[in-house]
């Protein structure tokens, strides 16, 4: 079995600035826990592995399994509240909750720690390139008031990196000791080549990142902020689509959502409706024509429509990417894909009409209405605890890395890690033989 890092290897430990010396105003809060299966103390280390023959594979002492640093306050810290100065910047695309995590990262460098002085930069990392323009915003609580209700985020987002060294010059220039980075993957890259011009320099800024994305494609991390406000909302254009395709007479539903590289939003939504009959994902390729002896899904969606009246297909934004071609990358460096929504449909009415059938085939892709709303409660319960982490993590000196939640404990994972893969669709595990079981789709397509 493939692990994903050597045995004991440097590459869960978490970079710091130096020495906390510093008695932290959380101490008496820490102090006042006791131990249980809930609190992980901060010398303990959340193991990586959850079973028990991946673990027993390193063949190692327990003691020396690979494990991440938990998330939470410190005794001591790294910074003076009362002469930090901290900066926000959120980058990439949007996703449900971006405000969230902007609100509770202030409310908790404010209220908890006493700093006072934190700023938002606009529009993603342009925000610190002076050519841009875009002013730097202050943060306070009064500010930030209210904002979580809001989808988007009031800070601006873009993509595409900037000169790290731009970057630096700029937090140089303002005095920043720490930079809170919400963004994806390609934003992350970029929070790295930050710090590492940090280090360079011998500077003594945290770098600590706060990983965005609906796709849910960030590995060691349960499920990304945002995702579970996503997939519900792309739950509800699939009842829209399934009451549609009910409706009318050989109805035929079509669902493009997104995810790039990663099946998760569409095979979430589908299960959370359960009504879905074929889930199309990038990690699991299909065909549309017969072969072999396997039906192809044209053939499949005929057949269910002659037997039932009505078939509904999910596809993600990323799937069939072999059938139709892509076109260069965007600023982030993501490929821009074809668009199989738009190719599907065409295919299926063209087979309806060779087959001299009728259909009434229906297309919707809400990806844009689906990661701009606000988060739900979950997500804001989420999110709001993924800032907490940063903050107490920041204030301890980390850096050049992300929080997360692995195996449902709050963690510290090294950008370098949370960067090195992508977190995809298993076809062999349990979420898919789920959605197999749910549509009752053939285990191959085509
Ligand atoms: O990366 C997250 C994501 O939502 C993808 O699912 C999608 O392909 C992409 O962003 C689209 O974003 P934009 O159109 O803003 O580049």
């Amino acid at each position: 079995m493939e692990h994903p890092s050597p045995v004991g290897a440097s590459p869960w430990q978490i970079s710091t600035l130096g020495a906390a010396r510093l008695d932290s105003p959380l101490a008496p809060l820490i102090e006042a826990r006791e131990r249980s299966e809930n609190y992980v103390d901060e010398s303990d280390l959340v193991l990586v592995d959850d079973v028990l023959s991946t673990a027993s594979e390193r063949g190692v002492p327990v003691e020396q399994l690979p494990g991440l640093e938990p998330g939470g306050p410190r005794r001591k810290i790294f910074f003076d509240p009362s002469k930090l100065r901290v900066g926000i910047v959120t980058c990439g695309g949007l996703c449900p909750g971006l405000n969230n995590v902007v609100r509770g990262l202030v409310l908790e460098l404010w209220h908890q720690y006493g700093v006072r002085r934190v700023h938002g930069f606009r529009n993603g990392y342009e925000g610190f390139v002076a050519s841009y323009g875009h002013e730097v915003v202050d943060l306070t609580p009064e500010s930030v008031r209210g904002i979580d209700e809001q989808g988007g985020t009031v800070l601006g987002t873009s993509r595409g990196q900037q000169d790290p060294e731009d970057v630096v010059d700029c937090l140089e220039r303002l005095g920043i000791g720490v930079l809170f980075v919400v963004g994806g993957d390609g934003s992350m890259r970029g929070a790295l080549g930050i710090a590492g011009v940090v280090a360079q320099r011998g500077l003594k800024i945290s770098v600590v990142g706060v990983p965005k994305t609906i796709d849910n494609d960030i590995p060691f991390i349960d499920h990304s902020f945002g995702f579970q406000t996503a997939f519900a909302r792309a739950a509800e254009t699939i009842r829209s689509v399934v009451v549609e395709a009910r409706s009318t007479p050989h109805g035929v539903g079509l669902v493009k959502l997104m995810g790039r590289h990663s099946g998760f939003i569409a095979s979430y939504a589908a299960l959370a409706r359960n009504d879905a009959d074929y889930v199309l994902v990038p990690e699991v390729p299909f065909g549309l024509e017969d072969d072999d002896g396997r039906e192809g899904l044209l053939s499949l969606v005929q057949r269910r429509v002659a037997e039932r009246g009505n078939a509904v297909v999910v596809v993600a934004e990323g799937a069939g990417q072999d059938l139709v071609p892509g076109d260069g990358v965007d600023a982030s460096g993501n490929a821009v894909l074809g668009d199989v929504g738009r190719y599907l449909r065409r295919r299926l009415l063209d087979s309806f009409a060779a087959a001299g059938r009728p259909v009434n085939l229906r297309y919707v892709d809400p990806s844009y209405a689906i990661r701009s709303v606000p988060a739900n409660g979950y997500d804001a319960v989420y999110c709001l605890r993924l800032a907490h982490a940063a903050v107490h993590a920041a204030m301890a000196g980390r850096t050049a890395m992300v929080v997360g939640r692995w195996h449902g404990r709050f963690v510290h994972v090294p950008i370098e890690l949370a960067i090195s893969r992508r977190n995809v669709v298993d076809p062999h595990g349990d979420l898919w033989l789920s959605v197999l079981e749910a549509t009752g789709q053939p285990t191959r397509v085509g």
